[in-house]
């Protein structure tokens, strides 16, 4: 049963009657803010039975504001006056355990714990949207009204809605935005516009530093001669589903010459160490340094080099392929970054690049993000840049080979503390285009440098070092380097 928003006039008299009026709630009293939050929840268009909701988000209590107005064995005098549906969503807000539920809720297979019962569930998508917008109108109000609130918890807010965008309506994310955005960074970041240095604008680093660019922050790509050139007189020109083809205006220099907010590092492995002459040490500041290379040795160099804390190491996923200096060609529909480190240090920088179009995760594991990517690249890489053949190929033709270097990779990737999963590797194998090539495979086409002893070699000394066996990965090893 659906109710009608003339209801608000009973519900008004019901919060009254259970002292919401007295209940001191930041900027006045806690009836006030629920009025508010229904009130944004209708400038966002909401349907009658979500306003209402929002009316009465806090009746339960919530995982962020323990009073509670009724106690869950008198939900049904709620229903009677709301209505079914937005009763069962006022339940749904009060119930959930945010710190277990906020990550995935976006995602389809999203687990929500329910506080109350403790069960953990995937929600319809249409409850996880109520959800979204529930949250954003409650979170955006305090932040409006409280502003030590909005300094303590924006940052955090800014990754939440991010992460929460695809769920959020048009305006939800637009009001989450500039009411968000504006506030001060917390930690000394920088303001708004970073200063980004960009080593290395090819498919990777060209197409970030284009988004970066084109969201208004200042970009300085660090290339080679004939790249700074063509840069600096065309800027970066991007061709991609995704975002659009738009050319960028960025800055362009042999030599990073003043401190940076943040230096993204998307060379190739084979190009790091003469690369990192370009960047040197005492210049970048107090920047935070992201590389972007596939891999799993590279952070150790580069903490060697600029202090450990310092280098943040990121994973992208994305298909990008510079086609020509400056000119860029996104092929992926997606373009998803996961930056390793402590939550609130990173924060800020996740809602820049989010901000700037690209999903981006904050994970606390290191080793566990960079070996789950090592591990699912490194077969598909070897297998078919050896055989010259697609993934479908592979996958069909060298299924036996395929499947042991899955457990191989696996077995030193657990090895070393990031435990894997071989029936998943192989079914994203599976669901990948048949015709689908590795970025290496690309790169020995067209006779360039390949990243084999990154990617292959890495393996290769971790397997070593912890006494794995791995004998096809030393086989296809040994022949694609004599090749
Ligand atoms: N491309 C992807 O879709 C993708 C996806 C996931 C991960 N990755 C990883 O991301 C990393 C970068 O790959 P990518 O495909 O973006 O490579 P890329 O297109 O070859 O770009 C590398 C860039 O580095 C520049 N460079 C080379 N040597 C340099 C030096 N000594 N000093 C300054 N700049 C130098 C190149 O300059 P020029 O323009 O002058 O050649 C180029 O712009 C790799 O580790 C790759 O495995 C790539």
């Amino acid at each position: 049963m659906s109710v009608p928003l003339s209801a608000g006039p009973q519900v008004l008299s019901l919060l009254r009657e259970l002292g919401a009026e007295a209940i001191v709630h930041p900027g006045g009293t806690l009836l006030a803010h629920l009025r508010r939050v229904q009130e944004r929840l209708a400038a966002w268009g909401a349907r009658p039975a979500l306003q209402l909701a929002g009316l009465c988000h806090a009746f339960y209590g919530t995982d962020g504001f323990a009073t509670s107005l009724l106690p869950l064995d008198r939900r049904a005098e709620l229903a009677a006056v709301i209505g079914a549906e937005a009763e069962a969503l006022v339940y749904f807000y009060a119930a959930c355990d945010r710190r277990s539920s906020y990550p995935t809720l976006a995602d389809p297979d999203a687990a929500y714990r329910d506080r109350f019962t403790g069960r953990t569930f995937t929600p319809d998508l249409g409850l996880r949207r109520d959800f979204a917008e529930l949250s954003a109108a409650n979170e955006l109000d305090i932040a409006r009204i409280d502003p030590a609130f909005r300094e303590a918890s924006g940052a955090d807010l800014r990754t939440l809605f991010a992460r929460l965008r695809p769920l959020l309506s048009r305006l939800a994310w637009t009001d989450c935005h500039t009411e968000l955005t504006t506030a001060p960074l917390p930690g000394g970041a920088a303001p708004r516009p970073w200063t980004v240095a960009v080593l290395g604008p090819g498919g990777v680093g060209g197409l970030l530093a284009a988004l970066l660019s084109r969201a208004g922050h200042r970009v300085i790509c660090v290339a080679g001669d004939a790249t700074t050139r063509a840069l600096r007189e065309d800027g970066i020109r991007v061709r991609s589903g995704q975002f659009g083809d738009f050319t960028a205006t960025v800055e362009a220099d042999t030599e990073l010459r003043e401190p940076a907010d943040l230096c993204l590092i998307a060379v190739k492995h084979t190009a790091l160490g003469s690369a990192l002459e370009r960047l040197p040490p005492g210049v970048l500041g107090e920047g935070v340094v992201v590389p972007l290379l596939n891999g799993i040795e590279h952070p150790a160099v580069l903490r060697d080099r600029y202090g450990a804390e310092r280098v943040a190491p990121g994973i992208i996923r994305v298909e990008s392929t510079r086609t020509a200096p400056g000119t860029i060609e996104h092929g992926s529909p997606f373009t998803e970054i996961e930056l390793s480190g402590a939550h609130e240090r990173l924060a800020p920088l996740a809602a820049l690049l989010e901000d700037a179009g690209v999903r981006t995760r904050v994970v606390e594991d290191e080793t566990a993000a960079l070996w789950a990517k090592l591990a699912f690249l490194a077969p598909f890489a070897l297998l078919t840049t050896r055989y010259g053949r697609t993934i479908g190929e592979v996958r069909t033709e060298r299924r036996e080979e395929l499947v042991a270097l899955v457990e191989e990779a696996a077995a030193v990737s657990s090895a070393c503390g990031a435990p894997a999963d071989v029936a998943k590797a192989l079914a994203l194998y599976d669901a990948f285009p048949a015709g689908s090539k590795s970025s290496m495979q690309r790169d020995a086409e067209a006779g360039r440098p390949l990243e084999l002893d990154a990617i292959g070699g890495a393996l290769l000394r971790a397997a070593e070092r912890h006494g794995v066996p791995v004998p096809v990965a030393v086989r296809l090893m040994t022949e694609l380097s004599a090749d």
